[in-house]
């Protein structure tokens, strides 16, 4: 298993949101985390690259394990493990400078400063995230006068750069027009040949799309989990039904 969740809990302050989620992710596949708005599908997916960290009350018990590594275990560097575990916003957050530097950015930010190596790595994570062909011709412009579902191609170009592990993604086309959001899915199916992928989408129709495996979060709970087929078409759960039938959320 790529990723592995024993009864973890976490919360902010006494406010418990996590509820002794146990979650089994491989590697190599793309992963849909679905469920109502509020029941914690981003607090965990931030807690798998420790992203809940800079929430000052932010606490949380149980293993969350990476290649077998407990991720909040002594030994665990955060900085490594965030280029480890790349992730992606549900509002495309370019910064403000050229295409090649922000795909540049964070080699530069981990001491790689070679011209030649880092021209190489960005052309191939533009490749990579589907974007090379779009902007091979001015990628010394700013990345903001990119349309939002290129800027988001770029975020992904970004976090591909750094030769991640594992992508989170949350609710990466919840700002796109369709076309892009197609786009973006069939870029999902290519990278995950390459990477894990944790998915949170409120988009059934993506999850059904996307992803391998989904699981099912209702207060703050995984109510179910398993290969996305079954999920959708034979679910165990009354409330798994209920939801994926549209019936609340
Ligand atoms: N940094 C934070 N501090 C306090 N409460 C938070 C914080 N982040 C999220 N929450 C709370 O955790 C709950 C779950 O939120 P969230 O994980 O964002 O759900 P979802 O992504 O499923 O919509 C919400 O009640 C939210 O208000
Ligand atoms: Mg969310």
């Amino acid at each position: 298993m790529k990723i592995e969740v024993n009864h973890f809990n976490a919360g902010f302050g006494n406010m418990e949101i996590l509820k002794d989620i146990n979650l089994k992710i491989p590697k190599h596949s793309v992963t849909a985390l679905i469920g109502p708005s509020g029941c914690g599908k981003s607090t965990f997916l931030r807690s798998i690259n420790r992203m809940n960290d800079l929430s000052r009350d932010f606490c949380c018990n149980g293993d969350i394990l990476i290649n077998s590594m407990n991720i909040y275990g002594d030994e665990i560097d955060v900085v490594d493990l965030r280029k480890n575990v790349g992730m992606v916003f549900q509002k495309a957050n370019p910064f403000p400078m050229s295409i090649y530097d922000n795909v540049a950015y964070g080699l530069r930010i981990h001491g790689i400063h070679d011209d030649y190596e880092i021209s190489k790595v960005v052309e191939k994570s533009l490749k990579q995230a589907a974007l090379w062909e779009e902007v091979e011709d001015k990628l010394f412009e700013s990345a903001l006068n990119l349309s939002g579902g290129q800027q988001q191609r770029l975020c992904i170009a970004r976090t591909i750069a750094v030769n991640p592990d594992i992508i989170l993604m949350d609710e990466p086309c919840s700002a796109l027009d369709p076309i892009s959001t197609l786009k973006i899915e069939e870029l999902i199916s290519e990278l995950k040949k390459d990477y894990t992928i944790v998915l949170v989408t409120h988009n059934m129709q993506q999850a059904k799309r996307s992803s391998d495996y989904t699981a099912f979060f209702l207060n703050g709970e995984v109510i179910e989990s398993g290969l996305t087929r079954n999920i959708f078409q034979n679910p165990q759960e009354i409330k798994t039904q209920d939801y994926i039938m549209g019936r609340f959320g």
